[in-house]
């Protein structure tokens, strides 16, 4: 099969982790006789330079036609990069969330697992974490704070800023839906965040999701409020299977997630709606600091890749075969500067794209 891609390179380290990823897909295209069509794409901050916004209508539209969208990352550093002296809505993650809202990707999957191989990088204590974990924080993404209306006046001489937070009920049924289809190819467990005792959007998310479970009787529900899901997370991390919730409290809770696995550097995302089209992006940031070193950990971005097999083109051996290319490096004791530690064989960006393609 053909498959067309489009591909968002972004800023920082997103050209070198795009870079690699391709190196992987084109290895996966070899060996099972499948060829990717790439058309590069602008978005974030080398969009703002070229165009003087962070995505283009012309850009979103190509997106659209693709039959899926593979990242790297977008933005600089706050307070550095001139792109920060823009109104919010021009800034390079303003694309970013014009882009999930444009191609209606709603629901964002962010798995969470302690690697086997690099259990040592984890912070939490070993009894904690004895035995590794394994879940994936479903996070709605195109609705709630971030796309409420916002606005900041000033009254009798107070400056005063308000952003609006709202779901209705078929936002918040169809990321349910995906969050129990999800657990059902898992633990069949789905754990329900929200802020329910203070928050009326979180009171309908609440009866929404109990709704949905009824659908799903396999699926075991438990609902947790977001302040003692935060601290659960380092508590007991084994607890979870699908962590399912909105917006904000996703945002938050999954770099949480990422950091107790240690190794932000190996963690993909899917973005995903109604189609098949999906959007799949590293969970890291841009890393300007390091940016066109060799140092990028490309891995994030290769299983981000995987996901892309295994979701938007149901190519389920092939993403199963970058899975296993990306265990066996670590077993044969190669790592990227971000997860190195002692008497393992440092390389970088390229080499490690190199060492997985030839595992395929
Ligand atoms: C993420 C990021 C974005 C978000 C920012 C850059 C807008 O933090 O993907 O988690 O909040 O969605
Ligand atoms: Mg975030």
């Amino acid at each position: 099969m053909n498959y067309k891609v489009a591909v968002i390179p972004g800023d920082g380290i997103g050209p070198e982790i795009v870079r690699e990823a391709r190196k992987i897909l084109g290895k996966v295209g070899e060996r099972y006789g499948h060829t990717f069509e790439y058309q590069e794409l602008l978005m974030g901050g080398c969009s703002i330079d070229e165009y003087g916004e962070p995505l283009t209508d012309e850009t979103l539209e190509a997106a659209r036609a693709s039959d899926s969208v593979l990242l790297g990352a977008v933005g600089g550093v706050v307070g550095k990069s001139d792109w920060y002296k823009l109104p919010p809505d021009k800034r390079p993650e303003a694309g970013l969330l014009k882009i999930r809202k444009g191609l209606e990707l709603y629901a964002n999957i962010r798995p969470a697992i302690l690697f086997d191989e690099l259990s040592g990088a984890c912070p939490l204590k070993e009894n904690i974490v004895d035995g590794g974990f394994d879940f994936v924080v479903m996070r709605e993404l195109t609705g709630g704070l971030y796309f409420g209306e916002r606005k900041t006046v000033e009254e009798n001489g107070i400056m005063k800023a308000i952003d609006t937070l709202t779901y209705n009920e078929n936002e918040i049924r169809r990321i349910a839906k995906w969050g129990f289809d999800v657990a059902m190819k898992r633990n069949k467990r789905v754990c329900s965040v929200d802020k329910a005792n203070v928050l009326d959007s979180s009171r309908l998310w609440r009866k929404v999701v109990k709704e949905v479970s009824k659908e799903y009787p396999e699926v075991e529900l438990t609902d947790m409020l977001v302040d003692s899901c935060a601290m659960e997370l380092v508590r007991d991390p084994k607890q979870f299977d699908v962590i399912l919730t909105e917006n904000m409290f996703g945002d938050i809770l999954s770099d949480e997630a990422s950091m107790v696995t240690g190794s932000i550097g190996m963690l993909s995302s899917a973005s995903l709606g109604a189609t098949k089209l999906g959007l799949y992006e590293p969970s890291h940031g841009s890393a300007p600091d390091i940016a066109g070193q060799d140092k990028a950990n490309p891995i994030a971005t290769i299983l981000s890749a995987a996901m892309m097999l295994r979701y938007s083109f149901d190519l389920e051996k092939e993403a199963d075969a970058v899975d296993e290319a990306v265990k066996q490096v670590l077993k044969d004791g190669y790592r990227t500067v971000d997860i190195m530690s002692e008497g393992k064989e440092l390389v970088g960006t390229v080499k490690m794209g190199d060492l997985i393609a030839d595992r395929i």
